[in-house]
């Protein structure tokens, strides 16, 4: 598939069955994490799974957007990291923008091994640093419920297809 088919065919999945993520497709998942391009290569990125049943609970109880998907995986900025870019002309710190990044390798690796997921930025972020301290001091940037589309409510909604015209935002100068 190339990828603008790859691409398209993305869709922000909000309802999973039980059948779990294998080792192998996380494996996968993480791969495509691990390659991503960050600023100066610092890689200023933490990334917690959710699995176990305990896990699963405890992240569930931190947002209604988790949809029921038998594994979550959450991506963090350190912008504190020591060797973050920081651009001199202006102080933008680089490691929000790393994190998206790498969150988004692994939101189209998913696509790629034909599970879906969706970015979920609604979150309680006090609820997930009280539930797992090892999150205090990140900038959470994005949660992923993954596993397999529910039949009929897991299609795409009907934003899916609703983009700007490249006109209102593209300009050439
Ligand atoms: C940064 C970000 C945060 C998002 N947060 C949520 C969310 O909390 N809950 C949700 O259901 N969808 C969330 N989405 C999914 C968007 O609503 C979705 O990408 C958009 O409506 C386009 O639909 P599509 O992904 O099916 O193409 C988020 C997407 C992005 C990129």
């Amino acid at each position: 598939m190339s990828f603008i088919d790859l691409a398209t065919a993305r869709y922000s999945c909000r309802a999973f069955t039980d059948e779990p993520v294998t080792q192998a497709e996380l494996d996968q998942l993480l791969e495509a994490v691990r390659v991503a391009p960050t600023a100066k290569n610092t890689q200023p990125v933490k990334v917690w799974v959710f699995r176990s049943e305990e896990a699963l609970e405890k992240i569930r109880a931190c947002t209604r957007c988790h949809f029921g998907a038998p594994l979550l995986v959450l991506f963090g900025a350190d912008s504190a990291d020591e060797g973050v870019f920081v651009r001199p002309s202006d102080g933008q710190n680089a490691a929000i923008g790393d994190a998206c990044i790498v969150a988004t390798h692994y939101m189209l690796e998913a696509e790629d091994l034909g599970l879906n997921t969706t970015w979920v930025g609604f979150f309680d972020t006090k609820l997930i640093n009280e539930a797992f301290p090892q999150t205090v001091g990140y900038d959470l940037v994005g949660l992923f419920p993954t596993g397999h589309a529910a039949p009929e409510k897991g299609g795409p909604s009907p934003r899916h297809t609703e983009r700007k015209a490249l006109s209102e935002y593209v300009e050439e100068l």
